[in-house]
Protein backbone atom coordinates (compact mmCIF):
# COMPACT_ATOMS: atom_id res chain seq x y z
CA UNK A 1 0.00 0.00 0.00
CA UNK A 2 1.49 3.66 -0.98
CA UNK A 3 1.75 6.08 1.83
CA UNK A 4 -1.71 8.07 1.96
CA UNK A 5 -1.40 11.59 3.47
CA UNK A 6 -3.94 12.58 6.09
CA UNK A 7 -4.97 15.80 7.56
CA UNK A 8 -6.21 15.74 11.36
CA UNK A 9 -8.20 19.02 12.41
CA UNK A 10 -7.99 19.97 15.92
CA UNK A 11 -5.01 17.84 17.18
CA UNK A 12 -4.26 19.88 20.32
CA UNK A 13 -5.90 17.54 22.29
CA UNK A 14 -8.24 14.21 22.70
CA UNK A 15 -9.24 12.56 20.08
CA UNK A 16 -7.38 14.19 17.28
CA UNK A 17 -4.01 14.04 18.84
CA UNK A 18 -4.68 10.50 19.78
CA UNK A 19 -5.37 9.77 16.28
CA UNK A 20 -2.65 11.83 14.63
CA UNK A 21 -0.40 9.84 17.28
CA UNK A 22 -1.69 6.26 16.62
CA UNK A 23 -1.49 7.13 12.47
CA UNK A 24 1.95 8.83 12.50
CA UNK A 25 3.13 5.50 14.84
CA UNK A 26 1.92 3.10 12.70
CA UNK A 27 4.44 0.62 12.33
CA UNK A 28 3.93 -0.07 8.37
CA UNK A 29 4.58 3.48 7.40
CA UNK A 30 1.16 3.91 5.73
CA UNK A 31 0.70 7.10 6.52
CA UNK A 32 2.06 10.25 6.76
CA UNK A 33 0.00 12.92 9.14
CA UNK A 34 -0.36 16.43 8.60
CA UNK A 35 -1.37 17.12 12.42
CA UNK A 36 -2.95 20.54 12.81
CA UNK A 37 -4.68 22.70 15.29
CA UNK A 38 -5.54 26.29 15.39
CA UNK A 39 -2.98 27.45 18.03
CA UNK A 40 0.05 26.13 17.64
CA UNK A 41 1.54 27.15 21.33
CA UNK A 42 -0.32 24.22 22.11
CA UNK A 43 1.66 21.91 20.16
CA UNK A 44 3.89 20.83 23.43
CA UNK A 45 1.70 17.71 24.33
CA UNK A 46 1.18 16.00 20.90
CA UNK A 47 5.14 16.90 20.32
CA UNK A 48 5.68 14.87 23.44
CA UNK A 49 3.56 12.26 22.63
CA UNK A 50 4.35 11.64 19.01
CA UNK A 51 8.06 11.48 19.56
CA UNK A 52 10.56 10.89 17.03
CA UNK A 53 7.83 10.50 14.33
CA UNK A 54 7.79 14.19 13.90
CA UNK A 55 9.66 15.28 10.68
CA UNK A 56 9.03 11.54 9.60
CA UNK A 57 5.69 10.60 9.38
CA UNK A 58 4.14 14.07 11.36
CA UNK A 59 4.17 17.24 10.52
CA UNK A 60 2.66 19.64 12.59
CA UNK A 61 0.78 22.47 10.97
CA UNK A 62 -1.87 25.93 11.96
CA UNK A 63 -5.47 25.26 10.83
CA UNK A 64 -8.65 27.20 12.52
CA UNK A 65 -11.35 25.63 11.17
CA UNK A 66 -13.25 29.11 11.84
CA UNK A 67 -10.80 30.90 9.30
CA UNK A 68 -10.66 30.34 5.61
CA UNK A 69 -7.29 32.08 5.11
CA UNK A 70 -5.54 29.79 7.51
CA UNK A 71 -7.56 26.80 5.48
CA UNK A 72 -6.13 27.72 2.69
CA UNK A 73 -2.71 28.46 3.51
CA UNK A 74 -2.44 25.10 5.30
CA UNK A 75 -3.67 23.05 2.19
CA UNK A 76 -1.21 25.15 0.06
CA UNK A 77 1.44 24.07 1.77
CA UNK A 78 0.99 20.51 1.28
CA UNK A 79 2.36 18.74 -1.41
CA UNK A 80 0.20 18.81 -4.45
CA UNK A 81 -2.45 19.40 -1.75
CA UNK A 82 -3.09 16.08 -1.65
CA UNK A 83 -4.90 14.83 0.90
CA UNK A 84 -5.85 11.06 0.48
CA UNK A 85 -8.04 11.07 3.81
CA UNK A 86 -9.71 14.18 5.73
CA UNK A 87 -10.22 13.55 9.48
CA UNK A 88 -12.63 16.50 10.62
CA UNK A 89 -12.25 16.19 14.36
CA UNK A 90 -12.04 19.84 15.64
CA UNK A 91 -15.16 20.49 17.47
CA UNK A 92 -16.38 22.30 20.46
CA UNK A 93 -19.63 21.45 22.91
CA UNK A 94 -22.65 23.59 24.62
CA UNK A 95 -24.39 22.66 27.63
CA UNK A 96 -27.15 24.35 29.54
CA UNK A 97 -30.50 26.37 29.05
CA UNK A 98 -31.00 27.56 25.97
CA UNK A 99 -32.39 31.00 27.66
CA UNK A 100 -29.20 31.03 29.37
CA UNK A 101 -26.37 30.70 26.77
CA UNK A 102 -25.83 33.70 23.91
CA UNK A 103 -26.43 33.59 20.59
CA UNK A 104 -23.01 34.05 19.93
CA UNK A 105 -21.82 31.34 22.25
CA UNK A 106 -24.53 29.25 20.11
CA UNK A 107 -23.23 30.44 16.51
CA UNK A 108 -19.86 29.69 17.89
CA UNK A 109 -20.44 26.07 18.11
CA UNK A 110 -22.34 26.01 14.33
CA UNK A 111 -19.32 27.76 13.50
CA UNK A 112 -16.68 24.93 14.64
CA UNK A 113 -18.66 22.23 14.16
CA UNK A 114 -20.89 22.22 11.02
CA UNK A 115 -19.05 25.17 9.07
CA UNK A 116 -15.61 24.00 10.46
CA UNK A 117 -16.41 20.98 7.78
CA UNK A 118 -18.16 23.05 4.84
CA UNK A 119 -14.86 24.97 5.09
CA UNK A 120 -12.65 22.28 4.86
CA UNK A 121 -14.79 20.43 2.13
CA UNK A 122 -15.17 23.37 0.09
CA UNK A 123 -11.10 23.60 0.11
CA UNK A 124 -10.68 19.57 -0.10
CA UNK A 125 -13.70 17.89 -2.23
CA UNK A 126 -11.97 19.67 -5.60
CA UNK A 127 -9.09 18.02 -5.56
CA UNK A 128 -10.46 14.43 -4.38
CA UNK A 129 -12.90 14.73 -7.19
CA UNK A 130 -10.57 15.65 -9.79
CA UNK A 131 -8.72 12.41 -8.57
CA UNK A 132 -11.15 10.40 -7.70
CA UNK A 133 -9.85 9.00 -5.11
CA UNK A 134 -9.65 10.17 -1.14
CA UNK A 135 -11.69 9.21 2.14
CA UNK A 136 -13.59 11.90 4.32
CA UNK A 137 -13.86 11.00 8.02
CA UNK A 138 -15.82 13.00 10.57
CA UNK A 139 -15.46 12.86 14.26
CA UNK A 140 -19.48 13.35 14.77
CA UNK A 141 -21.53 11.75 17.72
CA UNK A 142 -24.20 9.84 19.09
CA UNK A 143 -25.92 13.14 19.31
CA UNK A 144 -25.85 13.61 15.67
CA UNK A 145 -28.86 10.67 15.87
CA UNK A 146 -30.21 11.84 19.05
CA UNK A 147 -30.62 14.98 21.21
CA UNK A 148 -29.81 14.75 24.51
CA UNK A 149 -31.66 17.05 27.26
CA UNK A 150 -29.35 20.45 27.97
CA UNK A 151 -27.29 19.29 24.61
CA UNK A 152 -30.04 21.02 22.12
CA UNK A 153 -27.42 23.33 20.46
CA UNK A 154 -24.40 21.03 20.36
CA UNK A 155 -26.77 17.89 19.01
CA UNK A 156 -28.11 20.55 16.61
CA UNK A 157 -24.71 21.04 15.30
CA UNK A 158 -23.91 17.09 14.65
CA UNK A 159 -27.57 16.75 13.40
CA UNK A 160 -26.32 19.45 10.38
CA UNK A 161 -23.41 17.58 10.06
CA UNK A 162 -24.88 14.16 9.56
CA UNK A 163 -27.58 15.50 7.51
CA UNK A 164 -24.94 17.77 5.44
CA UNK A 165 -22.97 14.48 4.89
CA UNK A 166 -26.02 11.95 4.14
CA UNK A 167 -26.45 14.26 1.05
CA UNK A 168 -22.85 14.54 0.19
CA UNK A 169 -22.50 10.74 0.09
CA UNK A 170 -24.46 10.61 -2.86
CA UNK A 171 -22.73 12.80 -5.11
CA UNK A 172 -19.03 11.35 -3.38
CA UNK A 173 -19.93 7.97 -4.29
CA UNK A 174 -20.29 9.25 -7.86
CA UNK A 175 -16.39 10.52 -7.46
CA UNK A 176 -15.51 6.96 -5.91
CA UNK A 177 -14.87 9.19 -2.66
CA UNK A 178 -15.65 7.40 0.49
CA UNK A 179 -17.39 9.38 3.28
CA UNK A 180 -17.46 7.98 7.20
CA UNK A 181 -19.05 9.87 9.88
CA UNK A 182 -17.74 8.22 13.53
CA UNK A 183 -20.26 8.38 16.36
CA UNK A 184 -18.46 8.15 19.43
CA UNK A 185 -20.47 8.44 22.67
CA UNK A 186 -19.02 9.83 26.05
CA UNK A 187 -15.31 10.08 25.49
CA UNK A 188 -12.86 11.17 28.58
CA UNK A 189 -11.32 14.58 26.80
CA UNK A 190 -10.65 17.92 27.69
CA UNK A 191 -14.18 18.11 26.08
CA UNK A 192 -15.78 16.93 28.81
CA UNK A 193 -13.83 18.46 31.01
CA UNK A 194 -14.25 22.04 29.68
CA UNK A 195 -18.33 21.56 29.30
CA UNK A 196 -18.71 20.47 32.69
CA UNK A 197 -16.54 23.31 34.19
CA UNK A 198 -18.32 26.37 31.56
CA UNK A 199 -21.84 24.48 32.98
CA UNK A 200 -20.57 24.91 36.76
CA UNK A 201 -20.01 28.60 36.08
CA UNK A 202 -23.05 29.32 33.93
CA UNK A 203 -24.88 32.06 34.95
CA UNK A 204 -28.46 30.67 35.29
CA UNK A 205 -30.45 33.74 36.20
CA UNK A 206 -32.19 33.96 33.07
CA UNK A 207 -34.05 30.82 33.53
CA UNK A 208 -36.64 30.06 35.82
CA UNK A 209 -36.04 28.27 38.64
CA UNK A 210 -37.39 24.67 37.63
CA UNK A 211 -35.32 25.03 34.90
CA UNK A 212 -32.26 25.91 36.68
CA UNK A 213 -33.35 22.62 39.30
CA UNK A 214 -33.38 20.30 37.10
CA UNK A 215 -30.02 21.40 34.66
CA UNK A 216 -27.83 21.37 38.12
CA UNK A 217 -29.60 18.94 39.89
CA UNK A 218 -30.13 16.02 37.61
CA UNK A 219 -27.88 17.11 34.68
CA UNK A 220 -24.72 18.70 36.14
CA UNK A 221 -25.60 16.16 39.08
CA UNK A 222 -25.26 12.93 36.48
CA UNK A 223 -22.95 14.44 34.07
CA UNK A 224 -19.57 12.70 35.73
CA UNK A 225 -21.46 9.27 36.74
CA UNK A 226 -22.67 8.89 32.38
CA UNK A 227 -19.13 9.54 31.83
CA UNK A 228 -17.16 7.19 34.15
CA UNK A 229 -19.72 4.67 33.15
CA UNK A 230 -19.99 4.81 29.58
CA UNK A 231 -16.99 7.13 28.61
CA UNK A 232 -14.68 5.43 26.53
CA UNK A 233 -10.89 7.02 26.03
CA UNK A 234 -9.65 9.01 23.17
CA UNK A 235 -7.39 6.02 22.67
CA UNK A 236 -10.23 3.80 21.78
CA UNK A 237 -11.93 6.45 19.45
CA UNK A 238 -8.99 6.41 16.93
CA UNK A 239 -8.29 2.91 17.29
CA UNK A 240 -12.20 2.68 15.89
CA UNK A 241 -11.21 5.13 13.36
CA UNK A 242 -7.96 3.98 11.71
CA UNK A 243 -10.08 0.37 11.77
CA UNK A 244 -12.82 2.33 9.44
CA UNK A 245 -9.89 4.08 7.64
CA UNK A 246 -8.43 0.81 6.81
CA UNK A 247 -11.84 -0.66 5.72
CA UNK A 248 -12.31 -2.30 2.18
CA UNK A 249 -15.86 -0.72 2.51
CA UNK A 250 -15.50 1.62 4.95
CA UNK A 251 -19.31 2.35 6.46
CA UNK A 252 -21.03 5.31 6.18
CA UNK A 253 -22.07 5.65 10.01
CA UNK A 254 -19.42 3.85 12.81
CA UNK A 255 -20.62 4.03 16.46
CA UNK A 256 -17.72 3.30 18.74
CA UNK A 257 -19.66 2.54 21.88
CA UNK A 258 -21.73 -0.96 22.09
CA UNK A 259 -22.61 0.31 25.55
CA UNK A 260 -24.46 2.89 24.07
CA UNK A 261 -26.20 0.85 21.08
CA UNK A 262 -29.52 0.28 22.92
CA UNK A 263 -29.93 4.09 23.29
CA UNK A 264 -29.82 4.83 19.66
CA UNK A 265 -31.68 1.74 18.78
CA UNK A 266 -35.30 3.65 20.49
CA UNK A 267 -34.61 6.07 17.59
CA UNK A 268 -35.01 3.44 14.49
CA UNK A 269 -37.85 1.62 16.56
CA UNK A 270 -40.00 4.19 16.12
CA UNK A 271 -40.93 6.13 13.20
CA UNK A 272 -43.29 8.53 15.11
CA UNK A 273 -40.01 9.70 17.39
CA UNK A 274 -41.99 9.61 20.67
CA UNK A 275 -39.90 6.29 22.06
CA UNK A 276 -36.70 7.62 22.45
CA UNK A 277 -38.25 11.05 24.04
CA UNK A 278 -40.26 8.81 26.35
CA UNK A 279 -37.95 6.27 27.46
CA UNK A 280 -35.34 9.57 28.22
CA UNK A 281 -37.95 11.61 30.00
CA UNK A 282 -38.93 8.50 32.63
CA UNK A 283 -35.35 8.04 33.03
CA UNK A 284 -34.52 11.10 34.12
CA UNK A 285 -37.80 12.79 35.45
CA UNK A 286 -39.59 9.43 36.68
CA UNK A 287 -36.53 7.22 37.72
CA UNK A 288 -33.87 8.91 39.15
CA UNK A 289 -32.86 6.15 41.15
CA UNK A 290 -33.41 3.16 38.27
CA UNK A 291 -31.34 6.21 36.10
CA UNK A 292 -28.02 5.50 38.45
CA UNK A 293 -28.90 1.84 38.91
CA UNK A 294 -29.20 1.47 35.10
CA UNK A 295 -25.64 3.23 34.64
CA UNK A 296 -24.24 0.54 36.95
CA UNK A 297 -25.63 -2.39 35.54
CA UNK A 298 -24.73 -1.05 32.00
CA UNK A 299 -21.05 -0.47 33.43
CA UNK A 300 -20.72 -4.11 35.03
CA UNK A 301 -21.95 -5.30 31.62
CA UNK A 302 -19.22 -3.94 29.64
CA UNK A 303 -17.02 -4.99 32.17
CA UNK A 304 -17.92 -8.81 31.59
CA UNK A 305 -17.81 -7.64 28.30
CA UNK A 306 -14.08 -6.74 28.60
CA UNK A 307 -13.16 -9.87 30.69
CA UNK A 308 -14.72 -12.12 28.10
CA UNK A 309 -12.58 -10.49 25.35
CA UNK A 310 -9.22 -10.63 27.44
N1 LIG B 1 -15.52 14.06 24.27
C1 LIG B 1 -16.73 13.59 23.96
O1 LIG B 1 -17.50 13.18 24.83
C2 LIG B 1 -17.14 13.50 22.50
C3 LIG B 1 -18.20 12.64 22.17
C4 LIG B 1 -18.61 12.55 20.85
C5 LIG B 1 -17.99 13.31 19.89
N2 LIG B 1 -16.97 14.15 20.24
C6 LIG B 1 -16.36 14.95 19.18
O2 LIG B 1 -14.99 14.62 19.08
C7 LIG B 1 -14.28 15.71 18.52
C8 LIG B 1 -13.00 15.93 19.31
O3 LIG B 1 -13.32 16.25 20.63
P1 LIG B 1 -12.45 15.76 21.90
O4 LIG B 1 -13.37 15.00 22.77
O5 LIG B 1 -11.19 15.18 21.46
O6 LIG B 1 -12.25 17.18 22.63
P2 LIG B 1 -10.97 18.12 22.87
O7 LIG B 1 -9.91 17.37 23.58
O8 LIG B 1 -11.52 19.35 23.50
O9 LIG B 1 -10.47 18.44 21.40
C9 LIG B 1 -11.12 19.34 20.55
C10 LIG B 1 -10.12 19.89 19.58
O10 LIG B 1 -10.80 20.76 18.66
C11 LIG B 1 -10.00 21.94 18.58
N3 LIG B 1 -10.72 23.10 18.08
C12 LIG B 1 -11.74 23.78 18.64
N4 LIG B 1 -12.08 24.83 17.84
C13 LIG B 1 -11.25 24.78 16.77
C14 LIG B 1 -11.09 25.58 15.60
N5 LIG B 1 -11.84 26.65 15.38
N6 LIG B 1 -10.14 25.23 14.69
C15 LIG B 1 -9.36 24.14 14.90
N7 LIG B 1 -9.43 23.38 16.00
C16 LIG B 1 -10.37 23.69 16.92
C17 LIG B 1 -9.46 22.14 19.99
O11 LIG B 1 -8.40 23.08 19.96
P3 LIG B 1 -8.05 24.06 21.20
O12 LIG B 1 -7.18 23.26 22.11
O13 LIG B 1 -7.34 25.20 20.57
O14 LIG B 1 -9.35 24.44 21.84
C18 LIG B 1 -9.02 20.71 20.28
O15 LIG B 1 -7.80 20.43 19.65
C19 LIG B 1 -15.24 16.90 18.52
O16 LIG B 1 -15.76 17.09 17.22
C20 LIG B 1 -16.35 16.46 19.45
O17 LIG B 1 -17.59 17.05 19.13
C21 LIG B 1 -16.52 14.25 21.53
Amino acid sequence: MAQKTVLITGCSSGIGMALAVKMAGDEQKRFRVYATMRNLDKKDHLVEAAGRTIGNTMEIMQLDVCNEDSIKMCISNIPDRRIDILVNNAGVGLIGPIECQTIDEMQNVMDTNFFGLVRLLKEVLPDMKKRRSGHIVIISSVMGIQGILFNDVYAASKFAVEGFCESLAIQALKFKLHLSLIEPGPVVTEFERKVFEDGMKMDLSAADKETADMFVNIYLKNYKQIFQTLGQSAEDIAEHTVKIILAENPPFRHQTNTLYTPITTLKYADPNGDLPIETFYKLVFQHDKIFSASLNFIKLQGEEQNDIKN
